[in-house]
């Protein structure tokens, strides 16, 4: 016996944009990985994919949970998006990199934010399978802030007063 198809179309939601007052939410913990969670998560990329990004955080679809999608080894059109439910930093390094940020909320901006360089972390997948990864580089740039997004804090709020009021002009 075969699968049953696939039927379902994924939707692209409308991303919120600085400075609507959703992005500032803290989002809440995830109690079950379920349908609603997975059409959520399969929404998400499809919406991430939509607007070109590497990666997004559900408060910027308007949800106040704690989903991230991220994408960020799309080259030669291949395509892997990693869910990230409830994601959680379990240490940092001292070691800190920066890295050219923007983000799908923040159109047209970019600029330098200094993060920890690693990370490691826990989250669950889309099965609700608990995983824990070490991350660096881009990796860790990415989830550091989508994980922001989570709290409510957008790449700006890194920047000093000056750069952002520059960056906003
Ligand atoms: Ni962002």
């Amino acid at each position: 016996m075969g699968s049953k198809p696939y039927l379902r179309r994924m939707t692209i939601r409308p991303i919120l944009t600085a400075p609507d007052p959703r992005l500032k939410a803290v989002s809440e913990p995830v109690a079950k990985v379920d349908a609603d969670i997975r059409t959520l998560i399969d929404d998400m990329i499809e919406t991430m994919y939509g607007a070109d990004g590497i990666g997004l955080a559900a408060i910027q679809v308007g949800v106040a949970k704690r989903v991230l999608v991220m994408d960020i080894d799309q080259k030669d059109g291949k395509k892997n998006p990693v869910a990230y439910v409830n994601p959680k930093i379990l240490w940092a390094s001292e070691e800190l990199a920066v890295f050219e940020e923007g983000c799908l909320s923040v159109p047209e901006i970019w600029d330098e934010v200094e993060r920890p360089a690693k990370i490691r972390a826990e989250y669950l997948d889309r099965d609700g399978k608990r995983h824990e990864i070490e991350a660096d580089g881009l990796l860790a740039t990415c989830l550091q802030h989508e994980m922001d997004h989570l709290e409510g804090v957008l790449f700006l709020d890194h920047l000093s007063k000056l750069k952002r009021s520059m960056a906003l002009k």
